[in-house]
């Protein structure tokens, strides 16, 4: 009734095209978060092998990856308190460092990357720790230095690029040297040559998905990796004015016919989502009133499809189907929220497996 159907080949061929187009710098996969929606587990064993690194937020999540035999390089970049360092450490797991406290936890044996804060303002060292943290990192080896942008403006990636290259500068004049800089994820490396530098952390270009919110994609062949799809489980003819789900979004202006899609806020349909199309039998029909927890109404007009007949929520806008980033649209959100919460009670099933 509720299908995620994830394309293991577009994900592989997407990963090439990236690799193909940012050589020599390397490539890292993104696979915090399930796979952005599409399955970790799943996902990290179609690149396994053929990757430059995998990427994750939790160490948890990179000992997943261990525990499911995953031999591929992975790094993990938030670290909380109660996260045993030594574990990840005796499993081959690179550690993204932003604290001092994590630096005195870090057994004598760990590969790790030092996160800089260049202007996200978020994880990392603060620029008013830099010189204390390169006294501190004289007599140990790091494997990387790392940073992330905000993606706010040209002139703000440029900052904070001065800010990462100042600070690799202040490193080395305190002899230290870092093998592996990276700062661009998707957005970065696609916007600038001079951001790559040895690597760079792909997510949701990985997943066929546009990075930028205010402009398409181009220069670069990807395919989203994710279909969305469910059916329809009713089909009724009903007379001008009447309300449509909780607290009547939609009233119908005539007589017409309403498809109602088992699929809820439960699988990840924002409840807030209002006109979305959706794709039945070849024709985009809007989603009306309020998604509800199980189900959201289609108006179909004077169409009336069959019980049981296939509704594409999302899938490849270059199939004629509706985009996440239409969906996510449609509920003033992104593309990367979109497939991240779908889920719930729909199956994913695998192609290229
Ligand atoms: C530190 C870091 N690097 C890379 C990425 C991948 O970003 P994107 O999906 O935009 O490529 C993320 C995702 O949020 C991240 O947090």
């Amino acid at each position: 009734m509720r299908q995620i159907e994830v394309d293991l080949n577009a994900i592989r061929s997407n990963y090439a095209a990236l690799r193909a187009a940012f050589a020599p710098a390397k490539v890292m996969a993104v696979v915090k978060a399930n796979a952005y929606g599409h399955g970790m587990i799943e996902v990290a064993r179609a690149l396994d092998g053929n990757v430059d690194a995998l990427g994750v937020a939790d160490p948890s999540e990179a000992l997943a990856l261990r525990d499911a035999g995953i031999k591929a390089r992975v790094m993990a970049w938030i670290i909380g308190p109660e996260d045993d360092l030594q574990a990840a450490v005796a499993n081959n797991i690179e550690l993204g460092v932003s604290t001092f406290d994590q630096l005195d936890r870090l057994p004598p044996a760990a590969q790790f990357h030092i996160k800089i804060d260049t202007g996200l303002g978020r994880n990392g060292f603060s620029r008013l720790e830099f010189d204390q943290l390169f006294t501190r990192l004289q007599g140990t080896n790091p494997v990387g230095i790392f940073s992330h942008l905000s993606n706010t403006s040209v002139s703000d990636d440029l900052k904070q690029k001065r800010i990462f290259e100042d600070a690799i500068s202040m490193a080395s004049s305190k002899g230290i040297e870092f093998r592996e800089r990276h700062l661009a994820a998707s957005a970065g490396a696609l916007s600038y040559e001079d951001l790559r530098y040895d690597m760079v952390r792909c997510g949701i270009a990985v997943y066929g998905l546009n990075p930028y919110e205010d402009r398409e994609l181009a220069g670069i062949e990807l395919q989203p990796a994710m279909r969305v799809l469910s059916q329809l489980v009713n089909v009724k003819r009903v007379p001008a004015g009447q309300g449509v789900s909780y607290g009547y979004r939609y009233v119908t202006e005539r007589e017409t016919n309403l498809g109602l899609v088992p699929f809820g806020y439960a699988e990840g349909m924002p409840r807030i989502s209002v006109n979305h199309e959706v794709l039945i039998a070849g024709k985009l029909y809007p989603v009306v009133g309020r998604v509800a927890m199980d189900q959201f109404v289609v108006d179909l007009g004077s169409s009336e499809p069959a019980i049981g007949t296939e509704v594409v929520i999302f899938g490849n806008p270059q199939e004629g189907e509706p985009s996440a980033e239409a969906l996510g649209e449609s509920a003033g959100t992104i593309n990367y929220e979109i497939v991240t919460r779908i889920g719930g009670r729909a199956n994913r099933s695998y192609l290229g497996r």
